[in-house]
């Protein structure tokens, strides 16, 4: 097969949601159908999410399993789908942007009696900063749930773009009869069986035929639904869904295997195939015949005897082959895999030649972080990998004199893997460690003990942001950090943060510093 069919046929995509709407059944249900697993049950990876925040070692136990289901991929009518996995747990949604940087669009799961929840939101807000294609699964129309007209305008208005139902659920709870799907013109029939595929049914809306498959209520009903939609929603157009502007929407039940083929077969043909990427020196287009690629993610090994990680890269143009030589651009030096992996379904395995579009793992110990990239040779940086502002501080201790270096290694290790972020403060020179979740303090410290045989501490310190700031007036720039020199940071890159400890201080801050420009990402 060619370069350009090979990866005209890739799709590579993230499902997201907030904890419990139904990603891990959706996820599941998706590699049955296309073969990649045999019984249900097999897709475990985020349960992490329910574990208690302070059963640590049951994370440890828990992140062997997803490595393998870091990304699964399948095959299925001759589209090479890739779903990449991102962690239920909201402590990990740092890991879960970033995986938003290595996708192609994203199906998001809604559970039809929530609506759009806190950790949807989020996610909605990163995919729309890229322009990310994003397809809606509205899930668990088996139970009661809201008014579907309801989820369109909640969606329409959380999404910020429009949104087009596609299919369209007729009735739902104990009475839910099935789907009208607008995109292929066709009813299928709901069997509460969580085993079988469901069964699709040509039919003519107007005919009696409607009235005696679902009843005559819910036949008049769908009518006047669907004259509704085709009044208020324009047609589908793939364009805008392709620009991000335009959001299909489906209905099913993941758990009853419902809806979810519908959703699958339509994503083949209309979602995107590996898109061009944004590198600070120029676009790279996945078609070009030299390989570039960026590392989204690195996975540490956590058996403390091999303190080898996997290095996760997108592969962004051309082919990648098992033992040429590539650049690793940030080290300036030239480096061969002999064993990347591939991941398909739950299993890992060596592969000779991966394409733009998929995700290879590189075995690593220690040479890559998040953000490198490697070319072929050329001098290129993929951007697009931002730092979001922590939501929670400490100080970092150490706790152990006689293991000073230990520390420092594993904190600089740990912070290039991208599980935190670091802050040093210029006024007292001690380290600060910024998070997303309390879970991180307690990875850093068990990881720093297991690992590198440190022991840290934590103090407590009151701050609400971390913001990166910046200005073009040098000398309003240099009077504001002489005002706040004790709240003034550098982070890993040696750029300039300030500490705010409350939000009337950034507030006020902003107020009176005009020309300066407060970032509460680190991309600006
Ligand atoms: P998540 O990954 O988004 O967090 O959600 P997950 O798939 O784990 O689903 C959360 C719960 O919702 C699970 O129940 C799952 O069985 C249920 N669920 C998923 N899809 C549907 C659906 O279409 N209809 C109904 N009624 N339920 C659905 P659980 O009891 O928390 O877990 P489990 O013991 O079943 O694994």
């Amino acid at each position: 097969m060619s370069l350009q069919s090979e990866i005209n046929r890739r799709r590579t995509f993230a499902i997201i949601s907030h904890p419990d709407a139904g990603k891990t059944t959706l996820t599941e249900k998706l590699l049955l159908f296309g073969g990649a697993i045999h019984v249900a049950g097999a897709v475990k990876s985020n349960k992490i999410r329910k574990t208690a925040t302070s059963d640590w070692m049951e994370i440890e136990k828990q992140r062997g399993i997803s490595v393998a289901t870091s990304v699964m991929g399948f095959e299925y009518d001759g589209y090479k789908i890739n779903i990449l996995d991102t962690p239920g747990h909201q402590d990990f949604a740092e890991d879960t942007f970033r995986t938003l940087t290595a996708v192609d669009s994203v199906i998001i799961v809604v559970d039809a009696a929530k609506g759009v929840e806190v950790q949807t939101r989020k996610l909605m807000n990163v995919c729309r900063m890229r322009n990310t294609p994003i397809m809606v699964f509205i899930n668990k129309l088996d139970r009661e749930g809201r008014d579907p007209f309801d989820l369109m305008d909640e969606l329409e208005d959380e999404l910020g773009i429009s949104v087009r139902p596609l299919t369209w659920p007729i009735s739902m709870g104990a009475t839910f009869k099935g789907v009208y799907n607008f995109y292929r013109d066709n009813m299928q029939l709901y069997t509460p069986n969580k085993q079988t595929i469901s069964q699709s049914v040509e039919v003519d809306v107007n005919s009696d035929e409607l009235d005696k498959k679902i009843g005559k209520r819910d036949a008049a009903r769908l009518r006047e639904d669907m004259e509704l939609i085709n009044g208020v929603y324009e047609d589908f157009n793939k364009e805008l869904y392709l620009d991000g502007l335009l959001a299909p929407i489906f209905f099913g039940s993941a758990l009853n295997n419902f809806g979810v083929k519908e959703l699958l077969d339509c994503f083949i043909e209309v979602a995107p195939a590996p898109r061009p990427v944004k590198a600070i020196e120029r676009v790279v287009k996945p078609h070009e015949k030299d390989f570039t690629g960026f590392v989204f993610k690195i996975h540490a090994n956590m058996d403390p005897n091999h303190r080898s990680s996997i290095a996760f890269v997108k592969i962004c143009s051309g082919k990648f082959e098992r033992n040429v030589y590539y650049k690793h651009v940030r080290h300036e030096k030239m480096m061969r895999f002999s064993s990347p992996t591939a991941f398909m379904a739950q299993k890992k395995e060596t592969v000779d030649e991966a394409f733009a579009g998929d995700i290879v793992g590189l075995p690593d110990t220690g040479n890559f972080k998040i953000g490198d990239t490697l070319t072929n040779g050329e001098e290129l940086h993929f951007k697009g990998l931002p730092s979001f502002s922590p939501e929670m501080f400490m100080y970092l201790e150490n706790a152990d004199p006689m293991k000073t270096k230990q520390l420092e290694k594993g904190i600089n290790q740990l912070m290039d893997e991208g599980v935190a972020q670091l802050f040093i403060n210029q006024y007292n020179n001690r380290k600060i460690i910024g998070t997303v979740g309390q879970l991180q303090f307690e990875v850093i410290q068990y990881r720093l003990l297991h690992e590198y045989n440190a022991r840290c501490r934590w103090e407590p310190i009151f701050l609400y942001k971390a913001c990166w700031i910046e200005s073009d007036d040098e000398q309003e720039l240099e009077n504001f950090k002489e005002r706040k020199t004790q709240y003034m940071a550098k982070d890993k890159e040696g750029r300039d943060v300030f500490l705010a400890d409350s939000s009337y201080i950034l507030q006020m801050a902003q107020q009176d510093f005009k020309n300066i420009r407060f970032h509460f990402t680190s991309e600006f």
